[in-house]
């Protein structure tokens, strides 16, 4: 099982931008933590950043038949990204948004995601343990699409048995 972590605009200053909202967690450090639990459990990480629209679009089109399944943080594009959504609903994985601060709390031009609605689902306000958490998600989604392959399949062969 492979997953992406993309990481939109200004997410690169971790550590640094507004430590009283997005903490003093650096992104390789949460890239680090990330990495320990995704080994434990046997899955592959890409991870890719970048302050350009185009580039991230160009990134959740190459996931296509590459990795199975998408961790991102679309940041500040969040709020504005058509292209983006139109990216994610393209290649139609399961996916997961993380946001580090509750965004339903700060502004309100954060409050709406465009994103988001391309997404499986959203995990907003738990600092960068958010991340883990849509790591787990996208794992679990990952892991039941599977189980449901491997029964359609047996199903599929009792129902290819000849009767008795
Ligand atoms: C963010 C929230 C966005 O509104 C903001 O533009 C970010 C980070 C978050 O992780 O909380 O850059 O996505």
């Amino acid at each position: 099982m492979k997953i992406a972590v993309i990481q939109g605009p200004n997410l690169n200053m971790l550590g640094v931008r507004e430590q009283h909202i997005y903490g003093p967690m650096t992104l390789d450090q949460i890239h680090e933590q990330m990495k320990g639990s995704a080994e434990q459990n046997g899955i592959e990480l890409e991870f890719f950043q970048s302050n350009l629209e185009g580039e991230i679009v160009d990134k959740i089109q190459e996931c296509l038949g590459e990795v199975d399944g998408i961790v991102i943080n679309p940041a500040a594009y969040s709020h504005t990204s058509i292209a983006i959504r139109d990216a994610l609903s393209a290649v139609a994985m399961p996916t997961v948004e993380v946001h580090i601060s509750n965004i339903y709390k700060r502004e309100e031009f954060r409050k709406n995601s465009i994103t988001a609605a391309a997404c499986t689902g959203v995990v907003s306000g738990f600092g960068p343990f958010g991340y883990h958490m849509g790591l787990m998600a996208v794992t679990q989604i990952l892991s039941e699409i599977q189980a449901g392959q491997q029964m359609a399949q047996e199903q599929g062969k009792q129902e290819e048995k000849p009767a008795e």
